[in-house]
């Protein structure tokens, strides 16, 4: 049945090891997290691809090569940009000659490493999916949100739009695909946000431009990061949080090492710990962003607090198990 508008979310998410070492093949873990982008579809009678962020205040329409901004400046053009990629990737699947409207609402801090982008992406692939009628599957929701991955920064792993697509904690591992992994017990965690926005791109770069420099040194580093990611799927799987907490300290270090790390994560970071976390480390590319710390559930508040007393904004976070999925 041809709906008329179509409404679907994505999660955000967090990296729980193995960010950045995963662009070199490493395995990482990821977590989805109950924070979601939405984004609605409708077909226009137009052939325009029109974009409305509310959030970001950024709105207009593509036509053919050109933009035309409704709300934001120029500007807008470059951030609206990946979800047209999205919309026409979609579109060509369709063979529909149509105009399509797409809003996107979402909760996600932006540019703050929790994948807001994958997750608005993902969103928009199934409600402009759905509205033509056309049924994709999730490997096929991937691929057309990782289109828009490539066009936000040149290399990503992949990381996010798998996360946003299957939910739950995955072991992910760049053209190997992932596996499920099966929790025990909760996680019981916060994300600290610095408010410091950044470039993964830059950052992927920067890391880059390290490892050329000393490749002896940062390759067994890279491989220390891929094995703290593996033992970390043990402990995740007995629920064993001290180790867990352990193993973030430990690929927290490694971050450092790589230089992806700055004065506005550390302070949070340091405060967690001094909460009496069990573990803390930057979440995503770094420079700013997020953080994550992993507590006692009856250490929350506590760690919450202290991340605040240091001027970030803290909240408690949950794990999602669905992906992306249509709302009613
Ligand atoms: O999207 P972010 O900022 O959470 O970072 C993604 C994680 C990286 O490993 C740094 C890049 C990637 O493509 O995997």
């Amino acid at each position: 049945m041809q709906l008329l508008r179509v409404v679907a979310s994505a999660p955000a998410k967090i990296i729980l090891f193995g960010e950045h070492f995963v662009v070199y093949g490493e395995p990482a873990i990821v977590m989805a997290i109950d924070k979601r982008a939405y984004a609605s579809a409708e077909i226009r009678k137009d052939k325009r691809i029109y974009i409305n962020s509310a959030d970001l205040g950024m709105s207009g329409f593509f036509e053919g090569e050109n933009f035309h901004e409704e709300r934001g400046s120029q500007a807008a053009r470059r951030t609206l940009e990946p979800l047209k990629i999205t919309v026409q990737k979609v579109l060509e699947r369709s063979k529909r000659n149509v105009g399509i409207s797409v809003e996107v609402r979402s909760g996600i801090p932006v540019a703050a490493g929790l994948g807001s982008s994958a997750a608005v992406a993902t969103a928009v692939a199934v409600a402009v999916g759905r509205v033509l009628d056309l049924e994709l599957s999730k490997e096929e929701i991937f691929h057309v949100s990782y289109e828009a991955e490539r066009y936000v920064h040149g290399t990503p792993s992949g990381i996010d739009p798998t996360i946003s697509t299957y939910g739950g904690v995955l072991l992910y591992r760049k053209d190997k695909g992932f596996s499920q992994i099966r929790v025990k017990g909760e996680i019981p965690l916060v994300i600290g946000d610095t408010g410091v926005k950044r470039s993964t791109g830059d950052l992927v770069a920067n890391v880059h431009e390290v490892s050329k420099q000393y490749p002896s040194v940062i390759k067994p580093l890279l491989k220390i990061g891929g094995k703290i990611a593996l033992r970390a799927v043990e402990a995740l799987e007995t629920g064993d949080l001290h180790t867990l907490g352990e193993l973030m300290n430990i690929n927290h270090g490694l971050l450092c090492a790589v230089s992806v790390s700055d004065v506005s994560l550390e302070r949070l970071i340091y405060a967690a710990r001094g909460a009496d976390a069990l573990g803390a480390k930057l979440t995503g590319a770094g420079g700013g962003g997020c953080m994550i710390a992993l507590a006692e559930p009856d250490k929350l508040v506590r760690v919450v607090a202290a991340i605040e007393s240091v001027g970030g904004k803290a909240f408690v976070v949950r794990m999602a198990d669905e992906g992306v999925r249509i709302e009613d």
